[in-house]
């Protein structure tokens, strides 16, 4: 049997590519804000419906630029279930994470703990819209208000999510996306900050350039953070099939729910109206006792039949050992981030999986 992978990277075609590639090597302009870097930015503020975007070469360091360019110190209130980068980056910066538990239908940090974990050296909020589901964005910016926080979304899995018609990238005060090669959009590796204003998108420019204002003005310890002319033609290309392969995730996304639905000790998540989803993983959460098997069994005879799932995101965050010993990583603090933890498994999704493949995953969950 072919192996049936987590997720397959959306490439664009060849052919079109190879033109680009002549331009670029034509221009002689390989990186630092050159033709096509301009022109994907405008063409992500367009798609996204958001006006200030900055490019950045991964989607790791527009998390560590966003708290440099907001000047975030102290503790700042986050998730534990999240890929790593989104703690990395208050490590980065000297910040101490502060973990709050989470919602167990939106898998996004749950607003009515993160009150109890403000104390007077907390000064921003980064909660995480984990799977693209977006998190209670008014009630986080209610707490962030009535405490004087920054709110900095990790946005790495919300390509192209909307809530009522409008970006879930224009809540708070900026938000991150990842362009990484298993997103829904990618540029192999690669990022974006999305900001307010344009006084702030200017400073992040600065700041992912090394803080180069000028050829000889240093504004600020800035990081080398560019996306290079290469992967933005790239990228450009990929933007005029998303809208494509986000239509062939949803469509994945219906198959499974149908061949799951009746499948006991097995729930996953379901769409939220009048939020435009992207399907960028599809999670299912196993409940051991009703399904007659635990999560790392049934993971593990999955993968016997050459299937391979996820368990993403497993282990917690606050269990390595860099976050173990803080007090807000104890297990007793998370018991909904821990459950869900030890409970999911994302099944393969990705734009090019067949619907004899995705029946070949239903089947190995069935039996
Ligand atoms: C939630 C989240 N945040 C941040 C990142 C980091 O992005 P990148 O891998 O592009 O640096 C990822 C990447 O997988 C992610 O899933």
């Amino acid at each position: 049997m072919d192996q049936i992978t987590v997720t397959s990277p959306l490439l664009p075609s060849l052919d079109e590519f190879i033109p680009y590639l002549r331009d670029i090597w034509d221009r002689k302009w390989i990186t630092n804000n050159g033709h096509y870097h301009q022109k994907l930015e405008g063409a992500l503020c367009d798609y996204l419906g958001v006006k200030y975007l900055s490019l950045f070469t991964n989607g790791t360091i527009p998390l560590i630029t966003a708290l440099q360019a907001l000047h975030i110190t102290g503790e700042v209130i986050t998730s534990p279930f999240s890929f790593v980068a989104t703690t990395h980056s208050l490590w980065w910066n000297g910040i101490k994470p502060i973990f709050v538990d989470i919602d167990p239908i939106t898998c996004n940090i749950e607003p009515t703990k993160i009150e109890a974990a403000i104390t007077p050296k907390t000064t921003a909020i980064m909660p995480v819209h984990v799977y693209g589901m977006p998190c209670d964005t008014a009630r986080i910016q209610e707490i962030a208000d009535k405490y004087g926080l920054k709110v900095i979304y990790d946005a790495a899995h919300a390509f192209g999510v909307t809530v009522n018609g409008k970006s879930i990238l224009e809540f708070g005060d900026m938000s991150t996306l990842s362009f990484h090669a298993t997103k829904v959009f990618n540029t192999i590796e690669g990022g974006a900050l999305v900001c307010c204003d344009a006084e702030t998108k200017k400073r992040i420019d600065y700041l992912k350039n090394f803080g180069f204002a000028g050829e000889t003005t240093i504004v600020a310890p800035g990081i080398n953070g560019k996306m290079d002319e290469v992967r933005s033609a790239y990228g450009l290309l990929n933007l005029k099939q998303v809208d494509d392969a986000i239509e062939k995730r949803r469509q994945i996304a219906n198959q499974y729910r149908e061949g799951l639905k009746d499948v006991d000790g097995i729930t996953y998540m379901n769409d939220i109206q009048g939020v435009h989803h992207n399907y960028s993983y599809f999670p299912i959460f196993v409940d051991a006792k009703k399904y007659g098997m635990t999560r790392d069994e049934l993971y593990e005879k999955l993968k016997k039949s050459n299937i391979l799932g996820r368990r993403y995101f497993y282990p917690l965050i606050s269990t390595f050992s860099t976050y173990k010993g803080l007090d807000s990583a104890k297990q007793e603090n998370l018991p909904i981030a821990t459950q869900i933890a030890d409970s999911v498994i994302c099944l393969p999704m990705y734009a090019g999986l067949q619907e004899d493949s995705v029946e070949r995953v239903l089947e190995g969950l069935k039996k």
